[in-house]
């Protein structure tokens, strides 16, 4: 790979997962692409998907089914070109990581497709049974290496967006080390994925703190649909372990879920039973542990009457890290919990990845093109970032012409003033509010006392010096967006819920959240 000078590069993709390494790949033929990653690539959110990858590929399916569940579950928030552009242009860009070298499970020579909650067909490919993400990610990184004038840099936090008359023109990045630096470019991507560190209990890696999303808001962008929060039903509940996550892909080929009474009970509350929409099967959960009686109320799933062979041959990360707390899955109950999973809101982008600021571009978990609507389908997220970090990648070219930018003026260095005194008890403390007041089940009191909890929070975070106290303001950033859009959206709708608001109200909020600075309101 080329090395060249890391002050500047003519294309910036900041995150290296499947949005991020996809418009690399498209940038890597019309100048120096410079991907930064904040840790190394494989800690990326891609790394962990287990589930698959949706597309209408089988003989038995159609792009308009997939189109049609996915604005069933979207809950009438969905764009429907978004969706058409996400349903369509996925199984070529599918059939292009195929040519790429991306190992799909196969039945013999065909690929094999399981179903996942919401969809109407078996549409999802896998690869090495869980580890879809993974192998995606390897074959797409060893894309981007075939391309010289791409070099991704590991270890490289971005902080703050660079301004010239308000356009994007680069970004700071704070080293390993704590060192700062400048990189200008032509245009910038932000591909840095979710914000489930937000909350005490999520599915997502460590990195995966809202960086991009804050970075962008204070930097002036929209962001969009930030109360749209997905939360997984099934994490595996061990008491001071990492909530890790069980695939829905275990309760699409038969896994049911099972209360402390050992009874299933979603037949009670979705005719699609096990496989009904996930925020059905996270609040159902929920039900069922609050009406249990007992001080630390579990729900488990279920895989005891599946073959043993199947279910280690189909799910052998599961399998391998399930039996790490000694629990082997063939024979033994999993205990489990629900835990945040995914933003459906985020950067708001057309359909380009062109965010509200010049020069800035936003695809993959980070941006909020109306794809997912208001509850995404599963397996629906790999495919938006390879689709939408492909056009990305297409849009920056096209923007080239403006050719670098010069930095007129001289961009503040971020001070050492709080540094990283306190900020573990910090974000500790943003969680727990996070979860307990922003979570499955909110009210507007409960979203009240967030918002003037976090926001009396916001001295706290001034002037980050170090890596971890920038993933501390992006936190609570992030946190005040989620709950300050929570607050403002007085229905339930896909993944946000409210007690106090339990249904639609199509007449006042059929549109999207939009936050632009302090000012929020729904278009
Ligand atoms: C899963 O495997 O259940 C997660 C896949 C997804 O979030 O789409």
């Amino acid at each position: 790979m080329a090395q060249h000078t890391p002050t500047e590069c003519d294309f910036l993709v900041v995150g290296a997962g499947i949005a991020g390494l996809r418009a690399a790949v498209e940038l890597g033929e019309a100048g120096r692409v410079l991907v930064l990653a904040k840790r190394q690539v494989c800690d990326s959110a891609t790394h962990y998907a287990q589930g698959g990858i949706a597309a209408a590929l089988s003989d038995e399916d159609e792009v308009s089914l997939h189109l049609q569940d996915t604005l069933v579950a979207g809950d009438g928030l969905c764009n429907v070109e978004a969706v058409r552009v996400l349903v369509e242009e996925g199984p070529p860009r599918i059939e292009e990581l195929i040519e790429w070298g991306t190992q799909f499970d196969r039945n013999g020579t065909k690929l094999a497709f399981t179903r996942e909650g919401a969809h109407s067909r078996n549409r999802v490919l896998h690869a090495q049974g869980d580890s879809t993400g993974r192998e995606i990610l390897r074959a797409l990184y060893a894309k981007a290496k075939t391309l010289k004038n791409i070099l991704v840099l590991e270890f490289e936090m971005s902080s703050d967006l660079l301004l010239e008359d308000d356009r994007a023109v680069g970004v700071s990045v704070i080293g390993d080390g704590g060192e700062l630096r400048q990189i200008t470019a032509s245009a910038v991507l932000l591909a840095t994925g979710g914000l489930g560190q937000l909350y005490r209990n999520t599915t997502n890696p460590e990195v995966a703190t809202g960086d991009g999303i804050a970075m962008a808001y204070l930097a002036g962008a929209d962001v969009s649909d930030m109360e749209l929060i997905q939360f997984h039903p099934t994490a595996l509940y061990i008491k001071n372990a990492p909530r890790f996550l069980i695939s829905e892909a275990v309760r699409g080929e038969g896994a049911y879920l099972r209360n402390m009474e050992m009874d299933r009970f979603m037949h009670k509350y979705h005719a699609q039973g096990d496989l009904a929409p996930r925020d059905v099967v996270a609040r159902a959960i929920v039900h069922e542990l609050e009406i249990t009686r007992s001080p630390d109320p579990i729900v488990y799933l279920d895989l005891t009457h599946l073959k043993p062979d199947h279910v280690q041959h189909r799910f052998p990360r599961i399998y391998a890290t399930c039996m790490k707390y000694n629990i082997d899955i063939t024979t033994e109950v999993i205990p489990i919990r629900p835990a945040a999973h995914y933003v459906m809101g985020g950067i708001l982008t057309d359909l380009t990845g062109q965010s509200s600021l010049p020069g800035l571009y936003a695809a993959g978990e980070a941006a909020a093109n109306g794809v997912h609507g208001a509850n995404r389908l599963a397996s629906n997220s790999l495919l938006e970032g390879l689709v939408y970090g492909a056009r990305a990648g297409q849009a920056m070219r096209n923007d080239w012409h403006r050719g670098l930018p010069t930095l007129n003026r001289k961009h503040a260095a971020p001070s050492n003033g709080s540094a990283d005194s306190g900020i573990e008890e910090l974000i500790g403390q943003i969680r727990d509010v996070m979860w307990n007041k922003v979570g499955i089940v909110r009210d507007g009191s409960g979203l009240r006392q967030a918002v003037e909890t976090l926001q009396s929070l916001r001295s706290r975070v001034v002037g980050p010096g170090t890596r971890r106290a920038f993933e501390g303001r992006n936190i609570l950033t992030s946190g005040l967006l989620v709950a300050r859009s929570a607050l403002a959206r007085e229905e339930s709708r896909g993944g946000h819920y409210r007690t106090d608001y339990p249904t639609h109200d199509d007449a006042k909020f059929l549109k999207h959240s939009v936050m632009r600075g302090e000012k929020i309101s729904f278009q």
